[in-house]
């Protein structure tokens, strides 16, 4: 088992996710990290865009190491946040998705719906993602096809 690495996280949501955002922030900082929190913050209805490119551009910035993106669905606000460049933004339901989309996507955003998965189950894929290690080898050459798109 490698060596635990503190990182740095940016979390973000909109309205349909302030409850389970601060639930899956105190669990992030339970397990060590320190987590960013770009909103939103209020159950007023708002923007998901907004809180996608705040995260986008956070990761894609290297102030933050990944991200977690929280909407109604997941989709929504990851949409937002793989138009910014150099984001993989991953919807995940289920941890076998939450690993596999580190070991050969390198997601460094995930993303998950509050009305989708339970709050356990959301801890649960949290935790894969964060554990997981990008695999290399022939994903590499495939995360690189992904941002070629983004130069054209
Ligand atoms: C907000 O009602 C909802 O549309 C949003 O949270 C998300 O599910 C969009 O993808």
């Amino acid at each position: 088992m490698q060596e635990e690495m503190k990182m740095k996280i940016a979390i973000g949501n909109d309205h349909a996710a302030v409850e389970m955002k601060n639930e899956i922030k105190a669990y992030v900082e339970s397990l060590g990290h320190e987590v960013i929190n770009y909103g939103t913050d209020s159950n007023e209805s708002c923007d998901y865009p907004v809180y996608g490119e705040k995260v986008g551009k956070a990761v894609a910035a290297g102030e933050a190491d990944c991200g977690i993106l929280i909407c109604g669905t997941g989709v929504g606000i990851s949409i937002a946040a793989n138009k910014v460049k150099g984001v993989r933004a991953a919807v995940c339901s289920d941890t076998t998705t939450a690993h596999l989309v580190k070991e050969h996507n390198n997601a460094n955003i995930i993303a998950f719906g509050a009305r989708i998965v339970g709050l356990e189950t959301a801890k649960d894929i949290v935790k894969t993602y964060l554990e997981a290690e990008f695999l290399g080898g022939r994903h590499e050459r495939r995360v690189a096809m992904i941002h070629d798109i983004e130069q054209r």
